[in-house]
């Protein structure tokens, strides 16, 4: 059976840190897989979270199982965190929640309930995207067609394809959209250009789906909400994936939850039930320990206060690493302009590197980007940047 198999590839973001592992190199950079890594080069646990997990470990009491829908608690908190309290999806009963594993694991659900209930929807992604998005989909049975999203020439947003691309969109499909920090660019539209998204995706009948996986990593909390908020119109319908992967540190947790709106409360209640059984068909319910985490730390305003200035700490962390990539390539003489860098935003940027480039410094300089080019701004460390822009400096000369 499995002798006449062939060898499946590896992931284009994971299987780098399988390679990266193996690499013997004692100067080896990894800025493949987006995980955040402190001044020091580590991805450290939150104080917030550690205070979270030290009042569990005193007051936790079961290890019942949690619902299929996940921990009540947490699932609110979510809801609150994507609209804030007052706002009338939440006000009018509109939103449901199912806690998931990891922002992946909301994504997987989605799938298989368009798959189930929505039968012939196409998935619409942003090209380029995150190389998971089409395989979680196609996996689930549902086809997956690209929109134009980013124009290489500009290193920028290319918002009137954009805009005539999801003008084409038909009725019933689904459009998947990067809430904030789009993975793999790093190149948001302005909240403006949202309202214009929204009015297209409404007039079409579009369902969006908001991938929203770096929430707090761009321009703040609220602020990085403004796309989602555009779209939450009233009557409106969507889907939300949301990770905390990495506005918590939580990546290995995998805790996450996909949120539906519906038109009013009854359709929420009938679409709950059919999420409901893609969990339970899938993996049951989901495991505790990152959801009570979240519920603890957002519940508890000291806490919440505490998240906050860490959430804060790495967004100024990655937006100073940009600053000082950008000049450290000018003061090498690099003549190529690479100031876009600065103006993305969240973990990644698109540096233009192309794969003969990139191939260069995994080579010679063992630095690990994706072959796309992406490069993680949020690995730039204060021991790796010097050497890092040396490389790129001499692979660009050669
Ligand atoms: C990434 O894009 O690097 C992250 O979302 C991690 C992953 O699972 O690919």
């Amino acid at each position: 059976m499995f002798e006449k198999m062939t060898m499946a590839p590896d992931d284009p973001i994971l299987g780098l840190n399988d390679a990266f592992g193996k690499d013997t190199n004692p100067k080896k950079i990894n800025l493949g897989v987006g995980v955040y890594k402190d001044s020091e080069g580590w991805t450290p646990v939150f104080n917030s979270v550690k205070k979270a997990e030290e009042r569990l470990l005193a007051d936790e009491d079961t290890k019942d199982y949690l619902s299929i829908t996940g921990l009540a608690a947490y699932n609110a908190a979510v809801q609150e965190l994507l609209w804030g309290g007052a706002h009338e999806i939440l006000t009018n009963g509109r939103a449901g929640t199912v806690q998931t594993p990891g922002g992946t694991g909301a994504l997987r659900v989605a799938a298989d309930f368009i798959h189930q209930h929505m039968p012939g929807a196409t998935l619409w992604l942003s090209d380029p995207t995150w190389a998971n998005h089409s395989k979680v989909f196609e996996s689930a049975g549902v086809a997956t067609k690209p929109y134009r999203y980013y124009n290489p020439e500009t290193f920028g947003l290319d918002f009137d394809a954009l805009i005539e691309d999801l003008a084409k969109i038909p009725a019933g499909d689904v459009v998947l959209l990067h809430g904030c920090c789009h993975n793999p660019t790093g190149v948001d539209p302005s909240p403006e250009q949202w309202e214009k998204i929204g009015d297209v995706l409404q007039e079409n009948g579009v369902l969006p789906l908001v991938d929203f996986a770096y929430h707090g990593l761009g321009d703040g909390l609220e602020r990085d909400a403004a796309g989602l908020r555009a779209l939450s119109r009233p009557g409106c319908e969507l889907f939300v994936a949301t990770s905390y992967s990495k506005n918590f540190g939580l990546y290995r947790e995998r805790i996450g939850a996909l949120t539906v709106v519906a038109a009013d409360t009854d359709a929420t209640a009938k679409a709950m039930s059919h999420l409901k059984i893609c969990v339970r068909t899938n993996y049951s319910n989901p495991p505790a320990h990152g959801a009570q985490i979240v519920a603890t730390v957002l519940g508890d305003p000291v806490l919440r206060a505490l998240w906050d200035e860490e959430v804060q700490g790495m967004r100024d962390r990655i937006n100073g690493m940009r600053h000082r990539f950008v000049d450290g390539l000018e003061s090498r003489g690099v003549r190529r302009d690479f100031s876009f860098i600065a103006h993305q935003r969240g973990m990644f940027s698109f540096s233009g590197l192309t794969p003969d480039q990139v191939a260069a410094l995994r080579e010679k300089h063992s630095i690990y980007i994706v072959g796309s080019g992406r490069i993680n701004v949020a690995g730039i460390t204060d021991a790796n940047i010097d050497p890092l822009i040396d490389a790129i400096a001499e692979v660009l000369k050669g």
